[in-house]
């Protein structure tokens, strides 16, 4: 089964056809410029660009940078706050034509690297962490997704932990990479003393470069690059609008 995945970031709206059975592209993903502003409309007419780009007919998956219940987003930390209470689902469903199923980013990079990448076979507390805009967070207890946690807000030295360690404040600050290491370093050393995981998984786009950092990072949990890089987020949307049952969930995120 195919099914289309769309990844909503703050720089870029990507998106390609993915077989679920293998987690793998059918097409070479497209990437599209985030709108500035990123309001709801103007996200809506990138997704259906994306969907006329591949010619698409058939359930989508979107994966989007807040908190998502039902197909909702709760919150807008790095989005256009007029994305609050909107029914993400709905409105690219009508815009579409086509089933559309939304999750936060985080959790669908995590659900991706679960089933296909670097948390493949990982039965304990697994942290999956996207460097980025800001800072995802997704956790698993084996395998089982806990969604919507929103630890990139954590508090460190008075500042919301991805205003401090964010792939942006690295740029923003222009920080080396040993600066910037010693910033995940203090987040990642956070996690650990709050919910002693087993494993991190760190992805976003930054993770191309992994080895400039993942070997600086001081933690006495493992730390590994996700394997499928930055279409993490594409493929797990695709995974969930396909299974949403498998997430075992409660809420409905599909319209
Ligand atoms: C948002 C999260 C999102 C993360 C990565 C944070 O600012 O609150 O929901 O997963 O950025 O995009």
């Amino acid at each position: 089964m195919e099914v289309l995945g769309v990844d909503i970031g703050g720089s870029g709206i990507k998106g390609a056809p993915v077989d679920v059975a293998t987690g793998t592209l059918v097409k070479p993903r497209h990437r599209i410029r985030t709108p500035k502003p990123a309001t709801p409309g103007m996200v809506a007419d990138v997704v259906a660009e994306l969907t006329a780009h591949f010619s698409w007919r058939g359930p989508i998956g979107c994966a989007f940078p807040a908190v998502v219940k039902g197909g909702r987003a709760l919150t807008a930390a790095n989005v256009d706050k007029a994305w609050i209470g909107c029914d993400v689902a709905a409105l690219f469903s009508k815009r579409t034509s086509m089933p559309v199923t939304v999750l936060n980013d985080a959790d669908a990079a995590g659900v991706a690297e679960m089933r296909f990448g670097a948390g493949h076979n990982e039965t304990g507390v697994v942290f999956m962490l996207t460097l980025g805009t800001g800072i995802g967070s997704a956790l698993f207890y084996r395998g089982q997704l806990l969604p919507n946690t929103e630890l990139g807000h954590l508090e460190i030295r008075k500042k919301e932990a991805e205003r401090r360690a964010s792939d942006r404040v690295r740029k923003k600050k222009d920080l080396d990479w040993p600066a910037w290491a010693a910033r995940v370093t203090e987040f990642l050393n956070r996690l650990e003393a709050l919910f002693w995981p087993d494993l991190f998984i760190i992805g976003g786009g930054v993770i191309k470069k992994h080895e400039k950092f993942i070997p600086l990072l001081d933690t006495r949990t493992r730390v590994v690059p996700a394997r499928l890089l930055n279409d993490a987020g594409i493929v797990g949307a695709a995974l969930a609008a396909a299974d949403w049952d498998s997430l075992r969930l409660d809420t409905k995120g599909r319209q």
